[in-house]
């Protein structure tokens, strides 16, 4: 069997990349939190309940629960949300304390100032529901604002850095829009947990001090950011503590006065000055834009695979349609017999991932600008005839889009987009058996680097295609006023004869997709536990360079992958799986390459 080996920094770091950007991009998120933990015991704070879960966690056992479990990426966010649960409160209502927490001690990755997707099976009308509170483009924006005078693509960061890459936010409204659903807890009191700490500090995490110390030009960019990061000029070290005032006014505003608080007045105020003031790269965000915004409630996009509905987020993520394209590819192969060590196995799925990946590129954006061929994508049929092209021995020499029935025509260039590190899943079972299953962003790590009322900003708008179209052709992804920009996020609820069995979601970047994929076979084909399948090491192919997940033994697939005839990156894959598998008991993973724990009772 696969098996986890030592996780050294050094091995995370950036490895070259089919696309040259993305090495960039990659960068501000390439560092193991492992690295830093032995010599600063920055959960000293922490419950018992909560070093038990790490502890279960660093032996590759999951946590077991009766009543309800919490996946998340720190466990002060993670005990913020068990509280809720503890006195009754409903997964929406235990999401809200964890985001709240989330965006104070992992600023990082999600927060007030990024955009969300959330999907909700509800146990009592049995219906599984998906929210989008993705970023929204300015209605100032224009198709052509990441390229250059000559039409050529801006290059990443340049683009990222400051205020054209930030999308109206959708955290905020979100958060209200669960709760105003399925919340049965007071408001107010969700935010108590983030505001104490806010106002009293939080130890500052290892993975958090990297970050910002490999990050420390840009983060000094803007002033407001680089106080709080570089405090009297000093990165913040693991083990400082840390406080936030704005952040916890923010969030006072938020408690008192809802969404509203955010989306107008003072702290959309400070939001548009903050991004159109933003030097040498000022965005177009207005006020209008922020009180203009809507959470959009979507179609679940489900995909058979074996005896289950593999169910998620639809346009304007990718990530159920890829996902489940994958293993709609999938399932007329024998994973279980093949094994995970099988290089023939591996074959199987990263070509079926390449397969995936074309149409993504070609059709996936957001259903309210484009024409997205959504049920074609994953018709039965149509994936019989992909996985058809699997049948030979070795890798795919080339992949390309397929033709999947359309409900109207458009013809569209492949995109020219690429997605990178930051953001966190949350995975929650309440009491009642209701399941929540959100992946929250800011985009890159530290977003846009700029920093309003005590949270950062996104820089989501770079997750649209820089180029608007090839040779006259229009991408599907490209900017358009009011427009959501694709997203890999691909937060999963696994139906199991009409009831969750499987919770589960990563970050990643378009990695995500491979990560959830991955962790659906292994549990399911492969019989794992959900640590198992969490920790198991990583085998991503995308766009026909297979990497493997270095100081893993997935690297030991190097040389049989490379004989099948594909380019092999042996690389660190960074994901942040939380998974919740509920059967007699409720199993708890998460990922050994992060910070989070699984908690429950
Ligand atoms: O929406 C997306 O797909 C990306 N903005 C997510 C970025 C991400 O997962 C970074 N991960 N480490």
């Amino acid at each position: 069997m696969l098996r986890y080996s030592l996780f050294l920094a050094a091995a995370l770091s950036a490895t070259p990349l089919v696309v040259q950007e993305a090495l960039a991009r990659e960068a501000a998120d390439a560092v193991a939190p492992e690295a830093a933990t032995e010599s600063v015991d920055v959960f000293a704070g922490v419950s018992e309940a909560s070093r038990a879960a790490l502890e279960a966690k660093g032996a590759g056992t999951p946590t077991e629960a009766e009543d309800w479990m919490i996946a998340a990426a720190n466990p002060l966010a993670v005990e913020a949300g068990a509280r809720v649960l503890r006195e009754g409160g409903s997964a929406a209502d235990a999401m809200v304390a964890v985001q709240a927490v989330l965006g104070l001690v992992e600023p990082q990755s999600s927060g007030l100032g990024g955009g969300a997707f959330l999907v909700w099976y509800d146990a009592e009308s049995g219906e599984l529901t998906t929210l989008d509170g993705r970023e929204t483009a300015p209605l100032a924006a224009d198709p052509r604002q990441f390229q250059d005078e000559a039409g050529e693509p801006l290059s990443f960061f340049d683009a990222v850095v400051g205020g054209l890459s930030v999308g109206t936010p959708g955290t905020p409204k979100l958060m209200e829009e669960a709760h105003r659903r399925w919340g049965r807890a007071n408001w107010p009191g969700l935010f108590d947990e983030a505001i104490k700490l806010a106002e009293d500090g939080f130890t500052v995490s290892p993975r958090l001090a990297e970050l910002v110390a490999g990050d420390s030009e840009r983060l000094q960019r803007f002033p407001d950011t680089a106080g709080y990061f570089f405090p009297e000029g000093a990165a913040i070290a693991a083990g400082d503590r840390l406080t936030n005032p704005d952040y916890a006014e923010t969030l006072r505003l938020i408690a008192e006065g809802g969404s509203r608080a955010f989306y107008t007045g003072a702290i959309a105020e400070e939001i548009v000055a903050t991004v159109r003031g933003a030097e040498g790269n000022p965005g177009r965000l207005s006020t209008a834009d922020l009180a203009l915004y809507q959470v959009k409630e979507r179609p679940a996009v489900c995909a058979a695979y074996r005896a289950h509905e593999v169910c998620g987020m639809g346009p304007p993520s990718s990530g159920a349609l890829t996902v489940g394209q994958i293993l709609g590819m999938l399932d007329s192969y024998d994973l279980a017999t093949l094994g995970p060590d099988s290089a023939e196995a591996w074959r199987l799925i990263g070509d079926a991932s390449r397969l995936a990946f074309a149409d993504r590129g070609r059709y996936m954006a957001d259903t309210d600008f484009v024409p997205v061929p959504v049920a074609g994508l994953v018709a039965p049929d149509y994936l019989a005839s992909r996985a058809e092209l699997l049948a030979g021995d070795d890798a795919l020499p080339e992949v390309a889009p397929g033709a999947p029935e359309w409900d109207h025509a458009m013809r569209l260039a492949d995109d020219e987009s690429i997605e990178f590190p930051s953001t966190s899943h949350i995975s929650i079972v309440d009491a009642d058996g209701n399941a929540l299953s959100m992946t929250t962003t800011i985009e890159n790590g530290f977003g846009s680097r700029l920093m309003a009322a005590g949270f950062l900003l996104n820089n989501e708008l770079t997750d649209f295609s820089f180029r608007s179209h090839s040779d006259g052709v229009p991408i599907a992804n490209r900017i358009e006023p009011g427009k959501r920009p694709r997203s890999s996020m691909a937060p999963t609820i696994v139906m199991s004869e009409g009831t969750p069995s499987l919770v589960i979601g990563s970050p990643g970047g378009s990695r995500i997709i491979g990560y959830v994929a991955q962790a659906i076979i292994a549990h399911i084909d492969w019989a794992m536990d959900v640590q198992q399948a969490v920790a198991m090491p990583h085998l991503v192919n995308r766009f026909g360079a297979y990497d493997l997940e270095e100081g893993s033994s997935a690297a030991e697939l190097e040389a049989p992958l490379s004989e099948l005839g594909y380019e092999v990156n042996v690389r660190g894959l960074n994901s942040g799986l939380h998974a919740i598998a509920l059967g007699e008991t409720l199993q708890g993973g998460a990922d050994p390459r992060r910070e989070g724990i699984a908690l429950g009772e």
